[in-house]
């Protein structure tokens, strides 16, 4: 309709052509798998390019790890077909996929050293003695953990043990590495460290990487795209910006960081623009993208809360405002977060930075205020 439909087009022509069919290292093709009556996984098409770091996201059963296992030959697929460099998954022998999953509990032997857990698999394949020496050296090295090589699990803290992990599966040298929820037993703030660490090491490695999280923040940090899933199927896939600046519908708005989700109609549909009325703003929503359709079509408008302004003077704008009370501040640290109700009683967020509100006359509880934003900052969506 516009340049920004436009932009998004060519974004997802780009998002495509990084794993078109032709280059994709990992082709996954109508995959379906049922338990029973229930559908897992909903015929699921998806390419990841090689040496791509991909993340599955979605809620608490979704079907993610479904995926993830059957692409590590573990689970097979009830219709659909699964190609890892070229070959078809199904075909190959488990000791000729060239897989490596790394569980949600790290699975290390507890009696066993660190060097001896991450020997194990490559005893197990008869590689050679000096071999296996040189290469789970490097492994633990890539790690960082060369010095704990003589300890035992329970020594480790839990982002060490998670990175024996990480080696144990690494020093296999698979060619894809999938990872179900690889922070999941961590804190949070040595979760934030261990990500970027992860990506770090994954980077130096040639590998393709497929992880599990039901953590968006983790999703959005870690991967150079991400699928978006709900109830076996996809959403959407992008990346992490993109998803996050241009949801596909109200489900991937609301799953990738918080919105405000406005319902409304369309009343007037431009080249450059539309005009939406929605019941909860006074004023008419200008949006200056979004898809051309009937007049009158529903349409939800997002709105990021950091996108949202909130002042104390009316907006000298004929559109994209509302007035409200603050209803709640609350102080995050380097930015804050304001609850304005509209007269209607939809609540509207927006996050402004702390230092913002150092200025006299920023806007406190329960005053009367306005939000507002620009005809840019709200995403048309229809699905
Ligand atoms: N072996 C099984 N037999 C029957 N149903 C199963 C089996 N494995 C998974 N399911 C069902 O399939 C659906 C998807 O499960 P899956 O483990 O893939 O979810 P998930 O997205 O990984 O969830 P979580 O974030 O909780 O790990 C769920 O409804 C689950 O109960
Ligand atoms: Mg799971």
């Amino acid at each position: 309709m516009n340049s920004t439909s436009q932009v998004n087009a060519s974004e997802a022509a780009r998002a495509a052509a990084t794993a078109s069919s032709r280059d994709a290292f990992v082709r996954i093709e109508n995959v379906v798998k049922k338990f029973g009556d229930s559908t897992a996984v909903n015929n699921v098409s998806l390419n990841i390019a090689k040496n791509e770091l991909f993340a599955l996201l979605g809620s608490s059963g979704c079907g993610k790890s479904t995926l993830l296992r059957m692409l590590a030959g573990l689970e097979t697929a009830t219709s659909g077909k699964i190609y890892v460099d070229g070959e078809d998954l199904a075909s190959l022998p488990p000791y000729r996929r060239p897989v490596n999953m790394m569980f949600q509990s790290y699975a290390l032997f507890p009696h066993m050293s660190v060097e001896t857990n991450v020997a194990f698999g490559l005893k197990q394949e008869g590689v050679p003695k000096n071999e296996i020496k040189e290469r789970v050296a490097d492994a633990l090295n890539l790690v960082q953990m060369s010095r704990y090589a003589k300890r035992k699990p329970h020594q480790l803290s839990g982002g060490q043990q998670q990175r024996v992990a990480l080696a144990r599966s690494l020093v296999k040298r698979p060619k894809l590495l999938l990872l179900d929820e690889p922070m999941s037993a961590l804190d949070k703030k040595i979760r934030q460290k261990t990500q970027l660490e992860l990506v770090n090491i994954i980077e130096k490695v040639d590998v393709t990487c497929v992880m599990v999280t039901h953590d968006q923040e983790e999703a959005m940090t870690m991967a150079n795209r991400l699928a978006v899933m709900s109830e076996g199927r996809i959403v959407q896939i992008g990346s992490p910006s993109e998803v996050y600046e241009f949801p596909n519908s109200r489900f991937s708005a609301e799953f990738i960081g918080s919105t405000n989700l406005f319902e409304g109609k369309v009343v007037e549909d431009e080249p450059d623009h539309i005009f939406v009325e929605s019941e909860d703003l006074e004023t008419r929503m200008y949006v200056s993208h979004g898809v051309t359709g009937p007049l009158g079509m529903p349409v939800g408008i997002s709105v990021r809360p950091e996108r949202v302004r909130v002042t104390r003077e009316k907006p000298g704008t004929a559109n994209n405002w509302a007035r409200g009370v603050v209803t709640d501040v609350a102080y995050m640290g380097s930015y804050s977060l304001y609850h304005v109700r509209l007269p209607g009683g939809k609540v509207v967020v927006s996050n402004l930075s702390s230092s913002h509100l150092m200025n006299e006359g920023a806007p406190a509880w329960n005053d009367d205020v306005y939000v507002s934003w620009a005809p840019s900052s709200g995403v048309v969506l229809t699905a």
